[in-house]
């Protein structure tokens, strides 16, 4: 089954081909990096303009290097939420109405969960898992008990955390994505020249929670008080002392969901599981079966997409021309979706 995915929540345009939920026959993404450059950050009205300009020829390359026809395609699956919205509206939009022009069944597919079924596109992986998914709109551990069903164990109380790090970055001027810029910078930087405050826990708050508002402040506000008087204030070193703090409160939170559930497969997704230092320091931990995905599937993505609708197609899911966009998903705590 030849399932075409669509993929446009935020500031990626991607189209992609997949059979049967696993052979990628094409992954196409247009980035509007660029654009959103001289920004610092996602200019919602200009990405969903953006949309509108590329995802015609996005997907049809997307069709041409899998060889098909559009007639050739068994189904179409299109993220529907959450997301921006503007952004959302454009690719659902030209779904359905390839669905009708082509009489192909239709469902919508939720973008967390997508990022979660990234890595079942390259590696056999067994249910249930620990799913950690960590980019700019999401921070989430949970347990994963199908494509289409989690328990969401812990979850940011503020910033998601590739928020941080974007956040991080337009402050110091260090480059745009966020994440990227300062994994890079990272690596010739030091990161014990400072020294930056553990989130501490509040009553009512989750175990397995974290929070990135307090770490932010420190960074942005507070630099002088956490640094080490013989390591000096360079963007590398904020960069390496920052990234160490960011990471390290996620692997402990994820090292103790581990403990609660018992669980000792981890599988990472969305931009921020490219982080090299989160990657590292997983992988050193004994016990633990870390499976990341490749670089190219751990940001936004359609064949993630058109993976994930394959499975929901198959279990009979079908969506109609009502089908809306959500740019949030309310409940996200107890059960998700
Ligand atoms: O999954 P994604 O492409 O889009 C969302 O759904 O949010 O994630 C984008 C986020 C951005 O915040 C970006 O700064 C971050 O992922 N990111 C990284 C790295 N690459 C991308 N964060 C840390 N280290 C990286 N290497
Ligand atoms: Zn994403």
């Amino acid at each position: 089954m030849m399932v075409l995915g669509v993929e446009s929540s935020c500031d990626e345009c991607a189209a992609a081909v997949v059979e049967d939920g696993r052979r990628i026959l094409s992954n196409v993404v247009a980035t509007q990096e660029e654009l959103h450059r001289p920004y610092y950050g996602v200019v919602p009205e200009i990405a969903s303009r953006r949309h509108i300009e590329t995802i015609q020829p996005v997907v049809e390359l997307a069709l041409k290097q899998a060889g098909l026809e559009a007639g050739g395609v068994d189904g179409l699956a299109v993220t529907c939420r959450p997301g921006l919205i503007g952004s959302l509206l454009v690719g659902l939009s030209f779904v359905k109405g390839m669905a009708l022009a082509l009489d192909k069944p239709l469902v919508g597919v939720d973008h967390v969960l997508a990022h979660l079924y990234a890595p079942h596109l390259e590696v056999d992986i067994r249910y249930p898992y620990l799913g950690l998914l960590v980019s700019g709109g999401h921070t989430l551990i949970a347990r994963v008990e199908s494509f289409d069903r989690i328990q969401v164990l812990g979850t940011t109380i503020d910033d998601a955390c590739g928020e941080a790090f974007d956040k991080v970055a337009k402050f110091y001027d260090l480059g745009f994505p966020g994440g990227v810029a300062i994994d890079r910078l990272a690596q010739k930087g030091d990161d014990r020249a400072f020294r930056f405050p553990w989130p501490s826990l509040h009553k009512g708050d989750h175990p397995f929670d974290v929070s990135y508002s307090g770490l932010k402040t420190a960074v942005v506000n507070q630099l002088e008080q956490f640094r080490d008087p013989n390591r000096p204030a360079t963007p590398e070193n904020i960069a390496a002392s920052f990234q160490k703090a960011a990471v390290d409160i996620l692997v402990d939170r994820l090292l103790k969901a581990a403990r609660h559930t018992g669980l000792d497969t981890v599988v990472a997704g969305g931009g921020v599981a490219a982080n090299s230092y989160l990657r590292r320091r997983l992988a050193e931990e004994r016990g633990l079966r870390v499976i990341f995905p490749s670089l190219k599937l751990c940001t936004d993505n359609a064949a993630m997409v058109a993976g994930l609708g394959y499975h929901l197609l198959s279990s009979g899911r079908r969506d109609g021309l009502e089908l809306t966009a959500e740019a949030r998903v309310p409940g996200l705590r107890r059960a998700y979706p």
